[in-house]
């Protein structure tokens, strides 16, 4: 009961802010949450496709005793990075496998990063890729990047998950990264 009213909840939400989005009006997913904590586990390179891409590589490391942080590595094969979308889908761990939570969204992802939604600005703080300028064939490097989880949906399902996000360039995939997270109460 309390699951459906999750997934009516987030719906709800998304379409409402992709709708605004749609019609140009400012960019707007910047959820707030303390109810709970996020434990970032580890990053994965799914496949990434050379024409747009020369060189991706993540690599995700313990940061502290309880967080992973992750370096990213990549040098893009194109100029137009401003155009990329990421779709982004959460499966969540049930029964021995990651099965589909209905949160998904599609949202270009220069925009995204300038909105900071879910807390993206930390992806900048540390490396050269400062801003969302990615040139053709320059390499830029990523790194101690971790989330900030106040920036998360408020009241998430506790448990692991798994968050796919997918970057489009138009109609073609550019690259697929997994991310693994564990969400907890905030005292054990
Ligand atoms: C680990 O690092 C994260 C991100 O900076 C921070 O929020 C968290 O409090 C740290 N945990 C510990 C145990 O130091
Ligand atoms: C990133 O983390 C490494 C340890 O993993 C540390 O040596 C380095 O100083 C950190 N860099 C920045 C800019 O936070
Ligand atoms: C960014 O940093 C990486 C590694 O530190 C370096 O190889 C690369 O040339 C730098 N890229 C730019 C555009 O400065
Ligand atoms: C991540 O990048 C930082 C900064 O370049 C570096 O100090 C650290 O060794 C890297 N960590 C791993 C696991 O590659």
């Amino acid at each position: 009961m309390k699951l459906h009213f999750c997934k009516i909840w987030f719906l709800l939400v998304l379409e409402a802010k992709l709708g605004e989005e749609n019609n140009n009006t400012p960019f707007n997913l910047n959820f707030f949450q303390n109810d709970y904590r996020v434990i970032p586990h580890h990053v994965e390179l799914v496949r990434y496709n050379k024409k747009f891409v020369n060189y991706i590589e993540t690599r995700s490391f313990k940061y502290n005793r309880t967080c992973a942080a992750v370096n990213v590595t990549f040098q893009l094969n194109f100029n137009q990075n401003n155009e990329i979308h990421a779709v982004v889908q959460f499966y969540k761990f049930l029964s021995n496998e990651y099965r589909y939570f209905p949160i998904r969204c599609a949202v270009n992802a220069c925009k995204a990063l300038a909105a900071n939604v879910m807390g993206l600005h930390k992806m900048l703080e540390c490396g050269n890729f400062t801003r969302c300028h990615g040139q053709k064939g320059k390499t830029y490097h990523i790194c101690n990047w971790t989330i900030d989880e106040s920036k998360f949906p408020p009241r998430m399902p506790r448990g692991s998950y798994k968050i796919e996000l997918t970057l489009m360039y138009h109609e073609e995939e550019v690259s697929v990264i997994n991310a693994f997270a564990e969400i907890l109460d905030l005292q054990p």
